[in-house]
């Protein structure tokens, strides 16, 4: 079937070839949710209603939509050099955007590997891992560790050292000899926190336990989001990185930050060592890189990882590994527009300044009903609902097709409504949401 480039509405027999990704398929099919616009702080249905977008599209927007600057720098590009080949070949603003995160980076990170989304960036750190106790003589490391409800995308690695049980379960025994810590998440001791909770830091001498079940010889790296995104915005304790940084370091494990959410701006600084002073040894990151505008994600690497590489004949390629994609030259060019703007603007200082204004909007909820908690942290924010008796996260998909109908874009994990706008949010965006949210809140059942 063929449909006109310039087609805006669609008949439902034209909606069938598109499997959609993490998307009840019929269900949307039968009702379909469409953007067709996007320009700031919005986004523009075919028919021309205008949306509030809550999340920054899809966690990665965080410059707003269609800023000028990134836009034309792709344009431009697009027009000078379509792609480069990335095996023994390169082009220029590769370089220039490595350079540039690594200007950000946390000291001793200084090397930037470039993948296309935060899906191959985990499961390229996890190679890495798994490919640096190798090189230095220690190949028995081969564990990997994450955490319960934890999201590192949808690679076999990702999946493996995820904790999402429905990411799990359909995909047979995925990664050998990995497990996990346990989640941070509890409503008895932590329910409406603002910022990081006091109780849970305990929860990363879980580490202590399996190094003394699996022994530390056997164990590559463990990684965690520094605050759990997906699965409902859970922010880290206090003092739970640093001990999960001291334990690793104790036993010469490599600690990975999944940044891919909080990274450029999301929590107030590039990363989150910005934000909690923990440096881990590495952080992959895609999204905010290039405000959603292109695919690109990547790794980055601390010297002592990467040097430990450079040893061999240097004829040798150091690492088999990488992508057609990586370090597309459309991505980097955005790239680097996206960080150059967001140096332009002050956008992680923005990001700062409208953290206390989300946080007190969304705790004016509390006492709303349906809702039994409420977080936040940084440009980020989640209301969890009391599940419907038998029919878990139907009343929070309700509130989340309530929210788009009266022109607010959100995002449902499970039983919780997660905001995430972008960092040019104006206060007026927040009274928006927050005014929505409690709107729908009153009329759902
Ligand atoms: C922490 C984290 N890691 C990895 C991913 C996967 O990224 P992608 O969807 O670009 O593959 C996500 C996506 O939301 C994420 O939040």
């Amino acid at each position: 079937m063929t449909i006109p480039s310039d087609q805006l509405h669609l008949d439902p027999d034209q909606l069938d070839a598109y499997w959609m990704p993490f998307t009840a398929n019929r269900q949307f099919k039968a009702a379909p949710r469409m953007v067709a616009k996007a320009e700031g702080m919005h986004y523009w249905t075919p028919e021309g209603r205008r949306i509030l977008d809550g999340f920054a599209g899809l966690w990665c927007c965080n410059a707003g939509h269609n800023r000028k600057p990134i836009v034309e720098a792709i344009q431009k590009q697009a027009a000078t050099m379509d792609y480069a080949p990335t095996f023994q070949v390169a082009q220029p603003l590769a370089f220039e955007l490595a350079n540039r995160i690594v200007d950000i980076a946390p000291e001793g990170m200084e090397h930037v590997f470039f993948c296309n989304s935060g899906s191959e960036a985990v499961d390229t750190a996890l190679k890495i891992a798994l490919a640096w106790h190798r090189v230095r003589g220690d190949g028995g490391r081969t564990r990997l560790i994450g955490r319960e409800r934890g999201y590192h995308g949808v690679g076999f690695g990702g999946i493996s050292v995820g904790g999402i049980v429905a990411n799990r379960k359909m995909f047979g025994a995925m990664l050998a000899g990995v497990d996990h810590l346990p989640h941070t998440h509890s409503l008895e001791h932590n329910a409406y926190t603002r910022g990081e909770p006091q109780w849970g830091a305990h929860l990363a001498d879980e580490l202590e336990r399996l190094v003394a079940l699996h022994d530390a010889s056997t164990i590559a790296a463990v990684i965690v989001e520094p605050m759990a995104g997906s699965t409902g915005v859970l922010m880290p304790p206090v003092g739970y990185l640093k001990r999960l940084r001291e334990i690793t370091k104790k036993h010469g494990i490599l600690l990975i930050f999944d940044e891919v959410i909080t990274a450029f701006g999301r929590l107030g600084g590039a990363f989150s060592a910005d934000v909690y002073g923990v440096v881990p040894d590495m952080i992959t990151f895609a999204k905010g890189v290039t405000s959603g505008t292109v695919p690109m994600g990547g790794v980055l690497v601390s010297n002592a990882v990467h040097d430990a590489f450079m040893t061999g004949p240097p004829g040798a390629i150091e690492i088999f590994h990488g992508y057609t994609y990586s370090a597309h030259v459309l991505a980097c060019a955005a790239g680097v527009a996206t960080l150059q703007l967001y140096r332009d603007e002050d956008l992680f200082a923005r990001a700062r300044k409208m953290a206390p204004v989300l946080e007190k909007a969304l705790h004016s909820l509390k006492g709303t009903r349906h809702v039994i908690d409420i977080r936040n942290g940084g440009l980020v924010g989640a209301v969890e609902l009391e599940p419907r008796a038998g029919a878990p996260g139907t009343r929070t998909y309700d509130t989340y097709v309530g929210c788009w109908e009266k022109g607010l874009l959100v995002r449902q994990a499970g039983e919780i409504i997660c905001f995430a706008p972008a960092l040019i949010v104006e206060e007026s965006h927040i009274a928006e949401m927050v005014d929505t949210l409690r709107a729908v809140l009153a009329r759902v059942d």
